[in-house]
């Protein structure tokens, strides 16, 4: 790809993955993605942040041929291979280049890599002279691993941010912010960066000292507005008042309390979404995931236990520690059921109150509707709605 010049002296060099659909085996990418880095040319020296994912070496390693860069830097603001895998590649290209990262961040480098090399590493508030550019580093810990930091242009005030608001879009138009960007972008937080929000608030209220006119982070687009992004992952962070209704069914009978939950709720004026979760993609259940309040599990017995698909749901809800505040369990079984233990065993993560379960022998009757009402209401009434 040819280097794109986003201000004076400071080149976008990212590499466009469009037809990748998952990340790590996990994350759904409906659009693809890109790993972005970027060269700072200043007078007296050149830095590149970040590099790329090894399948796209030769990319980013032509753009930099193309522009004829003499990199005397290298900042690798997160040790994960999908940007610092190309290291090697680039410190054979240029060896006098010094690698900058946290110390935490260079152990990895060690590890993950297997490189030894001309390593420095950096403080908290650091600066590194360019002649005319300075760079300064902000350690950022745990966004999302041990290692992280962003780095802030001072003259121009741009924060490069790596993973921290990045989304998974591939597109052309890597200085437009795409309109539905924010629905990506949470998309993205959900996965990558919900287990730490804890983190993402602190790290936030450090970055918001910083005069930021554009964030570069190193997945998707640039963005312009920077306080678009900011203001959402200070929402996303305080969590919501969302029902999102996990289920599955297998001969409808655990969709018909879903059915009646959901439209309980609507009339009731409580926000609801029902996410078949054997149907979709886990993106979808957990970037709703990242407002509610409260989840309902809703499951045929399998085994005497919840549908393997719930679980599976279950575990990474545990692991990615939603600000849920309330769970109910419904299903459906035929002779016995463990599905509301095994629920509280797969949950056992989160600081959450169950309210009363409504599990039902075959297909639901009447009767038992009118405690998924009663569920309903009572959503209503803990939610506040
Ligand atoms: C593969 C399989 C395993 C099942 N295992 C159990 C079980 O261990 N205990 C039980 O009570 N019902 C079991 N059932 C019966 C279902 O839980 C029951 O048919 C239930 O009503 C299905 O709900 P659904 O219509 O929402 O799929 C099993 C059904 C299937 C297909
Ligand atoms: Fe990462
Ligand atoms: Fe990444």
């Amino acid at each position: 790809m040819t280097a794109k010049r986003i201000a004076e002296g400071v080149y976008y060099t990212g590499t466009i993955d469009w037809d990748r659909r998952t990340f790590d085996e996990l994350v759904a990418l409906p659009r693809g993605t890109s790993y972005n880095s970027y060269l700072i040319s200043g007078s007296s020296a050149t830095a590149l942040i970040d590099s790329t994912e090894p399948s796209m070496a030769d990319e980013l390693l032509r753009t930099l041929e193309e522009m004829d860069a003499e990199i005397n830097y290298i900042v690798s603001q997160h040790a994960e291979q999908d940007h610092s895998g190309t290291i090697p590649e680039l410190l054979e290209i240029y060896p006098e280049a010094e690698v900058l990262g946290t110390p935490p961040c260079i152990e990895f480098l060690e590890e993950l890599l297997r490189i030894k090399g001309n390593f420095r590493e950096v403080r908290d508030g650091e600066t590194l002279s360019l002649g005319d550019k300075t760079l300064r580093f902000t350690v950022t810990p745990w966004v999302h691993w041990p290692d992280t930091m962003v780095t802030y242009l001072e003259e121009e005030g741009i924060l490069f941010t790596c993973d921290f608001f990045g989304s998974h879009i591939a597109t052309s138009e890597i200085m437009e912010t795409p309109e539905d960007f924010l629905r990506e972008a949470k998309r993205y937080y959900a996965h990558i960066m919900m287990p730490f929000s804890q983190m993402v608030t602190s790290n936030l209220s450090k970055i918001s000292k910083l005069e930021v006119s554009m964030i570069a982070p190193s997945h998707g687009p640039v963005i312009s507005e920077p306080e678009l992004i900011m203001d959402a992952y200070a929402a996303w962070t305080s969590g919501g008042d969302g029902v999102v209704i996990a289920y599955t069914t297998m001969h409808g009978s655990t969709r018909v309390m879903v059915e009646r939950l959901t439209e309980k709720l609507m009339e009731l004026d409580v926000g609801v979404r029902p996410v078949n979760v054997a149907e979709h993609d886990t993106g979808e259940f957990l970037t709703e995931l990242v407002d509610a309040s409260v989840l309902v599990v809703a499951s045929p017995t399998v085994l005497t236990r919840p549908h393997p698909a719930i679980a599976s749901a279950l575990y990474l809800v545990n692991a990615l520690k939603p600000p849920v505040k309330y769970v109910a369990v419904m299903g459906s079984y035929g002779w016995g059921s463990l599905i509301e233990s095994e629920v509280r065993k797969l949950l056992s993560n989160l600081n959450v109150e169950y309210l009363e379960s409504v599990l039902v022998k075959g297909l639901p009757l009447e009767e038992d509707l009118q405690r998924v009402d009663e569920l309903a209401m009572k959503i209503k009434g803990v939610n506040g709605w």
